[in-house]
């Protein structure tokens, strides 16, 4: 099955950030209508803090627009450190959505970084994505939306180039051994990424731009450009850039 696959350019990383902030809403009011909750994957780094603090912000139109007791928060991936580490993405979700927004406790799933063994990390996430989810074997988790971020070198979550992690088919997550960092992550994988109803990418600045060329392109090289392995997923797949990082595509 192939995705619906979505490119919407932005003026700017303002734009994009609060048309992201639109969709979030949206996936988020259909998923509470739908089942009674919303389970969303977020993703780390740097673009999506805008994104977050939006979300959260009290004179913006989002945060009253959102059942935060019915909304559940996962991750797409996590840096092999403590959760109050400067590179923790939930320590970046934490300070600018987490507790600032009326999310239960309860509802915040994050990975454990301080594992002194990533696998552990790996594999206790992976029990309470199989509880949440109530799967059963060989089940993957459907995550309502799944935020993406993608790397220059064209990685998404803590899927690298070439990284053995793109040909696991079974685990719903894994830890993986990142040398440029010399370090480890732990990252869904590609089915459970490739699973979810919605992924929604967020793409800012020209230092993106050729990557994102590259991986919009028809020619499919998912070991050297691992976000395109999420131009297959089941879902819907919508890109949203901002002007710079959108610079070379063709009209
Ligand atoms: C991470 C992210 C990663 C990120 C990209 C883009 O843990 O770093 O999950 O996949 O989305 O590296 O990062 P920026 O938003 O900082 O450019």
């Amino acid at each position: 099955m192939s995705a619906s696959q979505e490119v919407r350019i932005l003026k700017d990383a303002e734009e994009m950030s609060r048309v992201a902030a639109q969709e979030f809403v949206r996936r988020a009011q259909e998923a509470v209508a739908a089942r009674g909750r919303f389970a969303v994957a977020l993703s780390g780094g740097s673009t999506p803090e805008r994104l977050y603090r939006l979300l959260a912000q009290e004179n913006a139109p989002f945060r009253a627009e959102v059942s935060w007791e019915r909304a559940h928060f996962f991750w797409s991936d996590e840096r092999h450190v403590p959760p109050d580490h400067p590179e923790s993405n939930y320590r970046m979700a934490q300070a600018t959505l987490l507790e600032r927004a009326p999310v239960p406790p309860e509802n915040i799933h994050r990975i454990e970084g301080e594992q002194a063994d990533a696998a552990i990390a790996a594999e206790n996430y992976e029990q309470a994505l199989r509880q949440f989810f109530a799967l059963g074997p060989g089940e993957f988790p459907r995550f309502d939306l799944l935020l993406l971020g993608m790397g220059a070198c064209g990685h998404t979550a803590s899927l690298f180039p070439h990284s053995p992690a793109l040909r696991e088919r079974q685990r719903l997550i894994t830890a993986v051994w990142v040398s440029k960092f010399n370090a480890y992550r732990i990252t869904l994988t590609p089915p459970v990424i490739n699973h979810a109803a919605q992924a929604l990418f967020l793409v800012s600045g020209r230092d993106k731009a050729e990557t994102l060329r590259t991986v919009l392109a028809r020619r499919t090289d998912i070991d050297e450009y691992p976000a395109q392995l999420v131009r297959r997923a089941a879902g819907k797949v919508l890109w949203l850039a901002d002007q710079e990082a959108a610079s070379l595509l063709s009209a």
